[in-house]
């Protein structure tokens, strides 16, 4: 069934479609698994964001994993900052592991460039990062993602985990918002 909050007037323009996710989510993970054989790495996805890509992401993903969540926040409204604060640590140990790091989206950079050193500085094997969408023209460092899923414009994006001002969150697409209202 469809819903219906694709048609909220906020709304500007669908820019990934539901088959559009699913199809890519299925290849992410396809990859993940083939990279990871014979490995059980720690899968970090960043709350809130990453809490809906990551459980597609992890049901793709054919191989052992143990789970644990980190919540950062360095965003408010439609503007970012650098300063990133621990919302809620990790309490799994990470020494020696192989980490996969989750987020819906990167823009700056900043965001997984601090998770990845933090998690490298808890003793870490080896951190990878795993993005759905990238906002590269935005990128304020030299961090690239090791899987990303989509390229997208400068555009103020919501769905798929992505908010503004913590709504459409939970849209099952991936929509350009009006941001000026
Ligand atoms: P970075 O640290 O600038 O890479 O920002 C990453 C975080 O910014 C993401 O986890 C999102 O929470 C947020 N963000 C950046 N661009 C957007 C957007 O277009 N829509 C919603 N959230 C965004
Ligand atoms: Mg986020």
């Amino acid at each position: 069934m469809k819903n219906k909050l694709i048609d909220h007037p906020d709304i500007e323009s669908i820019l990934i479609n539901q088959e559009q996710i699913a199809e890519k989510v299925t290849e992410l993970g396809e990859q993940i698994t083939n990279d990871y054989q014979g490995l059980k790495p720690i899968v970090i996805p960043i709350l809130k964001g990453a809490a809906i890509f990551s459980t597609d992401l992890l049901r793709a993903m054919s191989i052992d994993v143990d789970l644990d969540y980190i919540d950062v926040s360095s965003y408010n409204g439609t503007t970012s900052t650098h300063d990133i604060k621990i919302n809620r640590d990790i309490d799994i140990d990470v020494t020696n592991r192989d980490v996969i790091l989750i987020d819906e989206i990167i823009d700056t950079g900043f965001t997984l460039e601090w998770a990845s050193k933090f998690l490298l500085g808890k003793g870490a094997k080896s951190v990878k990062t795993a993005v759905f969408v990238d906002k590269s023209e935005k990128r304020e460092n030299n961090f690239s993602p090791d899987y990303v899923g989509f390229q997208v414009p400068d555009k103020f994006i919501v769905g798929y985990g992505m908010d503004f001002n913590q709504r459409f969150r939970h849209l099952p697409v991936i929509a350009i918002i009006k941001t000026n209202k």
